[in-house]
């Protein structure tokens, strides 16, 4: 009896001495990571010079004249509330590809290989008429990212007058 409570007596002693906690150095912040090369802008679609349509851009140009579309003119421009509403259209479902300010460059165009226009590119601007681009709205460009949008004619032509409002050379 004396014997075993001497042995708890001195388990107890032993087993009850919190192990010391080192108190290491926090280790030295590792050195800042050199900051990314960032990659290269890509290249804004051509703003100037002459302009040769690419094979689906032409076949666009003749369906649309085919359609009768060089006739139309654009009964909203200049109508500041239609370039209101246009501006609402162009930034939900252009912007991704032709860029806020109408330059083509905008994110989700930069990655397909046929670039989104350029809007202040005058001799493109030129080369189709109001009706063709109306129609291009609708209808798309087929075998590139301009794919016809859902818009009616009326919004087609409310954002054809904010582009032609905001960007388009005069
Ligand atoms: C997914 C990307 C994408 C979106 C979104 C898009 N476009 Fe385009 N757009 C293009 C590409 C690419 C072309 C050029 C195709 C070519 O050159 O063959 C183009 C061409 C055009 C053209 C023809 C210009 C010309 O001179 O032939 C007009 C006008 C146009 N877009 C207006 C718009 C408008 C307005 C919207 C929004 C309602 C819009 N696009 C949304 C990619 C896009």
């Amino acid at each position: 009896m004396y014997r075993a409570l001497l042995l708890t007596v001195f388990l107890v002693g032993c087993g009850g001495e919190a192990p010391k906690t080192e108190t290491k150095p926090a280790p030295a912040p590792a050195a800042p990571a050199p900051a990314p090369t960032p990659a290269p802008a890509p290249a804004a679609p051509a703003a100037s010079g002459p302009y040769t349509p690419d094979p689906m851009a032409q076949a666009a140009y003749e369906k649309a004249k085919a359609a009768g579309a060089d006739a139309k003119t654009n009964p909203k421009k200049g109508d500041a509330a239609a370039i209101a509403a246009g501006k609402a259209q162009y930034d939900a479902k252009c912007v991704a590809c032709h860029g806020a300010t109408g330059l083509g460059d905008g994110v989700a165009g930069s990655a397909l290989p046929q670039k989104p226009s350029n809007f202040h590119w005058k001799e493109r601007w030129d080369a189709t008429t109001e009706g063709t681009k109306h129609w291009i709205l609708l209808n798309g460009i087929q075998g590139t990212g301009m794919a016809p949008l859902g818009l009616t004619e009326d919004q087609a032509w409310e954002v054809m007058a904010y582009i032609d409002a905001e960007f388009a050379p005069k």
